[in-house]
């Protein structure tokens, strides 16, 4: 069941070579429960879709992959239904899936990269969606323990690009089923910019979830590099949340600097601030700053872990010696 020195090349969405001591593969709770039993004084990494980490360094302990599967309705009436999910399913075949059924809620949400289990953790989100918009109940397996517990909305603590399972129970769950509210009746949400513009030049007046999907779907790989092809983990970078004087202090020198409120404090765009620090674009021998997007960091060819993070160090550097505020990265590091 676990196999020695096993490379994860394969395993993370930035292709970066690193190698974990001990590795094994998990298709169900019971699996999982085996796997924990074996495991020793070892450190442990759980491995979703693996495309929110960078690798900078063999890891020296169990690495486990999920690949738990299984889609189910569970409850059903005219206006919505619960859908449960493994948590090993690649999250846009999910979002394939709910589309093809015409349920709806999740359409926005089209070509994430990452798996099911991964998108409670971080509280993905993207076009004006959010994974808490549409999250009903989850259940985890303790590591310790080896019990099963079932979280409800509340319990998870969904903040922006946040959940409990970062902060207060980080390394003690690992998630094997994703519960989904979503509309039989929709409600389609196009408020983002692009997405009304892609809808335009496709000359779709009353779209459809298919419609704003397939929006999405072409919004993104016109941006986004697609990760089988150009190694990159998304967002590298969290978009700052910052006071209202660091604003007002950036329009000085920049009117139109894109800003979005966010309860008292106002959210900045990350990849604006990289941009106009001069990044964008930017090209070592084998990886750099993605020239579509400044918030993506991506690996060409082969280049190492520690190569990625020392660029988004100097980033973080760069964009506080010019606009006087630190970056979070969105990534794991390992
Ligand atoms: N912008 C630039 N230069 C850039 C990138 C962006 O000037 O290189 C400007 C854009 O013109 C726009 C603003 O920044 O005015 C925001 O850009 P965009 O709409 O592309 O979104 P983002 O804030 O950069 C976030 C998410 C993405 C998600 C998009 C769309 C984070 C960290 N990232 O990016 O999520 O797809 O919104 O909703 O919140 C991910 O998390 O991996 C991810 C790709």
């Amino acid at each position: 069941m676990i196999k020695a020195n096993v490379s994860l090349k394969a395993y993370n969405t930035f292709s970066i070579e690193a190698s974990a001591k001990r590795f094994a593969k998990f298709t169900s709770i019971l699996e999982l429960r085996q796997v924990l039993n074996l495991r020793n004084e070892e450190s442990l990494l759980v491995l979703g879709g693996g495309s929110n980490i960078l690798l900078t360094k063999d890891f020296d302990g169990l690495v486990i992959r999920n690949q738990i599967a299984g889609i189910e309705i569970i409850e059903e009436t005219n206006d919505y239904v619960l859908i449960k999910s493994g948590s090993g399913i690649v999250w846009h075949e999910f979002v394939i899936w709910c589309i093809d059924h015409n349920f709806g809620g999740i359409e926005n949400l089209s070509l994430i990269p990452g798996s099911v289990g991964a998108s409670p953790m971080q509280n993905i989100g993207a076009y004006g969606v959010e994974i808490k918009d549409l999250f009903e109940k989850l259940e985890a397996v303790n590591i310790e323990t080896g019990e099963l517990h079932e979280f409800n909305h509340s319990d998870c603590l969904f903040g922006y690009r946040e959940s409990v399972f970062k902060r207060k129970l980080k390394d003690q769950y690992i998630i094997v089923s994703v519960t989904f509210r979503l509309t039989k009746k929709h409600i389609v949400n196009r408020n983002y910019g692009a997405i009304n513009d892609e809808l335009e030049k496709q000359n779709i007046s009353t779209p459809t979830i298919k419609d704003i999907s397939n929006a999405i779907i072409s919004i993104r790989s016109s941006k986004l590099p697609d990760p089988s092809k150009i190694g990159n983990a998304g967002s590298f970078f969290k978009n700052p949340v910052v006071h209202k004087s660091i604003l007002e202090r950036i329009q000085k020198d920049y009117e139109n600097v894109p800003n979005y409120p966010a309860n008292d404090k106002i959210k900045l765009a990350a990849g604006w601030l990289i941009e106009k620090a001069g990044w964008k674009g930017k090209t070592y021998d084998n990886y750099g700053v993605h020239k579509n997007q400044a918030l993506v960091l991506v690996n060409y060819s082969d280049c190492t872990g520690k190569d990625i993070y020392d660029l988004s160090s100097k980033i973080i550097e760069d964009v506080s010696n010019k606009f006087g505020l630190v970056l979070e990265r969105e990534v794991n590091i390992i």
